[in-house]
């Protein structure tokens, strides 16, 4: 079995940057596509991610799509952090983009790929070894979590415009877990088809292939705002929530 992660981390850091220049009063400040070396108890994120995933003992290597302005950069500070068996792509306009670039880069062997946002660095081995093995029995699984709080649609105005039943809804994380033939499949016929996705699971559910959600966690945060990094920051605290 030959298992390679992908992370795509090619983001524009448009919702960091803004946020970042409304805390700091800076008006001119460009978008933050060095969101990923922003750093969290020392390290930077991106750092932090590919630790995590390659922490996973069936993980043997790692494809990281960088924004094309940053992939020189992004290699040379992974080559700095010391880590084996990772290479650097330049990513492309969406998310979607930039996976594919990185399953079309994968040497013929892989057979399972671990797709994990280079935005969330605390996963952990667990995470990965559980979503993998469930993707061994059903080809596909996502990392997932239940919604406990209540869940309404909001429309531009501001005003609710429904609440939708909450019982069976769940958030979506990444890791996720292919068979890579699968997810190559989904990828492709999206493409042909004109859909974007958010996320690879949701390329394989328009095929119909069954997707298993198995249990995430909730220190797996995505960095998206400078709040986010905070939560991050206290799940590293000793018995950190
Ligand atoms: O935009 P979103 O928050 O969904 O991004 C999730 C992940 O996808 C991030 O790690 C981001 O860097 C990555 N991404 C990418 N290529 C893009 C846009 C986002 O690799 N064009």
């Amino acid at each position: 079995m030959k298992v390679a992660a992908l992370v795509p981390a090619a983001g524009q850091g448009e919702r960091m940057a803004r946020a970042l220049r409304l805390l700091e009063g800076e008006r001119d400040r460009p978008p933050l596509a060095g969101k990923l070396f922003l750093e969290l108890d020392g390290r930077p994120i991106l750092r932090w991610t590919l630790e995590g995933l390659l922490a996973s003992h069936a993980v043997e290597g790692a494809w990281v799509a960088a924004a094309p302005a940053w992939e020189a950069q992004v290699r040379a500070e992974v080559e700095r952090w010391g880590l084996r068996n990772v290479r650097v792509l330049a990513g492309g306009a969406t998310r979607q983009a930039s996976v594919w670039r990185l399953m079309e880069a994968l040497p013929g062997e892989v057979e399972w790929v671990v797709v994990h946002d280079g935005a969330r660095p605390l996963v952990d081995p667990t995470l990965v070894d559980r979503v993998l093995a469930a993707a061994l029995r059903d080809g596909a699984a996502v990392c997932a979590l239940p919604v406990h709080e209540t869940v309404k649609r909001v429309g531009a105005s501001g005003l609710v415009e429904g609440t939708v039943e909450r019982e069976g809804l769940w958030t979506i994380q990444t890791p996720q877990a292919f068979r890579r033939t699968l997810l190559a499949e989904a990828h492709q016929a999206a493409e042909r088809a004109g859909v974007v996705a958010t996320d690879d699971a949701a390329l394989v559910e328009r095929l119909g292939h069954p997707v298993r959600a198995v249990p995430g966690s909730p220190r797996n945060v995505k960095i998206t705002t400078p709040e986010d990094l905070d939560a991050a920051g206290r799940w590293l605290r000793p018995g950190g929530t």
